[in-house]
């Protein structure tokens, strides 16, 4: 039996503690589909969805059983329509327990499909898209915390915001 794992989110952009979990979800799983939403509602806001995908494209062209995909709605019917057997979350700190707690148990009993967590790596508890972005937007050195690709594509997006 083959187990198909799947790592949702915004990815807006994809952070070092993203890669950390879909690296260590595709040592552990057969198969492993980054699932990345559409619509980020989310204030702040960045990339648009092409963006999001190349650079999650670019970061993970070295791991043979990942693969993308893109989802909007209920991320239980992504797993359905996937053949997607469990949902992957990492957890950084107890507060993100609570609301990954209920997402898991509301996705259990709609979706019938189970959520495990893989706790962070410690060097990354801290680490969020949204304040990657606010550093990145005061022209601070995001370096440590994405990838070279992702901190460059940041850095321009902020310099054409400046300019226009
Ligand atoms: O990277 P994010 O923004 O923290 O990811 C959140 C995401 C996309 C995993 C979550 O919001 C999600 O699964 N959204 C899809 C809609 C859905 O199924 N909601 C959960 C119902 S409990």
């Amino acid at each position: 039996m083959t187990v198909h794992a799947v790592c949702p989110g915004s990815f807006d952009p994809v952070t070092h503690g993203h890669l950390d979990v879909i690296r260590r979800a595709s040592l552990t799983f057969d198969r492993v589909t980054v699932a990345c939403m559409r619509n980020v509602s989310k204030r702040g806001g960045l990339f648009d969805l092409d963006d999001r995908l190349a650079m999650l494209k670019e970061v993970t062209s070295d791991l043979p059983n990942v693969e993308l995909a893109v989802f909007k709605g209920l991320l239980v019917e992504f797993a359905d329509e996937h053949g997607i057997d469990v949902i992957i979350k990492g957890l950084r700190a107890v507060s993100d327990f609570e609301y990954e707690l209920q997402m898991a148990q509301m996705n259990r009993s709609i979706g019938h499909i189970e959520t495990m967590f893989l706790s962070a790596n410690p060097e990354h508890s801290f680490l969020s898209s949204s304040l990657v972005k606010e550093v990145a937007r005061f022209g601070g050195d995001v370096s440590d915390f994405v990838p070279p690709l992702v901190a460059e594509r940041l850095a321009d997006r902020y310099r054409t915001d400046e300019a226009t």
